[in-house]
């Protein structure tokens, strides 16, 4: 069974994809969170060992490089990588505190591209991967303020 990673996997859109991938018998999906939610833990339950949670802070980016080892060591061959953890901050660019802005661009676009990276090179070496990120509609509408 082929494994993929969705990061944000416990609650919203991330627990969503992963519940489907489950669901569809073809894939064995490993979600990232920081903490595993109660709806997160009662899918793992009905997924018959096809769901798993597995803890990570993705903004410590340092991180990143051992935790994809851990879960490669651990599932065996990551056959897709679905980056969907993120966070959509309210307020205004121009009232935003610079540490903030910093927080926001290391979990949305840095932590991405790190655990890539690090996913990457193993799909390269397998001959074989998916990466799917999860963006926005204001990606492409753009947004006020
Ligand atoms: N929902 C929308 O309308 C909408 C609109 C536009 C874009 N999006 C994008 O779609 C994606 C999912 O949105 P959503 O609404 O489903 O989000 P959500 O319900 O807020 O869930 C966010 C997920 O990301 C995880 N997460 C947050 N910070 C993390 C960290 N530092 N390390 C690891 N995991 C972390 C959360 O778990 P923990 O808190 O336990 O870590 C949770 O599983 C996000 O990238 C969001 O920006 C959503």
């Amino acid at each position: 069974m082929r494994n993929v990673i969705v990061t944000g996997g416990s609650r919203g859109i991330g627990l969503a994809i992963a519940r489907r991938l489950a669901a569809s018998g073809e894939y064995n999906v490993i979600a990232v969170a920081r903490r595993e939610s109660e709806e997160l833990a009662a899918a793992v339950r009905e997924a018959q060992r096809r769901l798993h949670f597995r803890a990570c802070d993705l903004a410590v980016t340092n991180a990143i490089p051992a935790f994809a080892k851990s879960l490669r060591d651990e599932f065996g061959a990551i056959y897709g990588l679905v980056n969907n953890a993120g966070v959509g901050p309210d307020g205004l660019l121009a009232t935003m505190h610079n540490s903030d802005i910093e927080a926001l661009i290391r979990l949305n676009v840095l932590s991405p591209m790190i655990l890539t990276k690090y996913v990457a090179r193993h799909m390269m070496a397998d001959g074989a991967g998916r990466i799917v990120n999860i963006s926005s509609i204001v990606a492409s509408t753009g947004h006020s303020g």
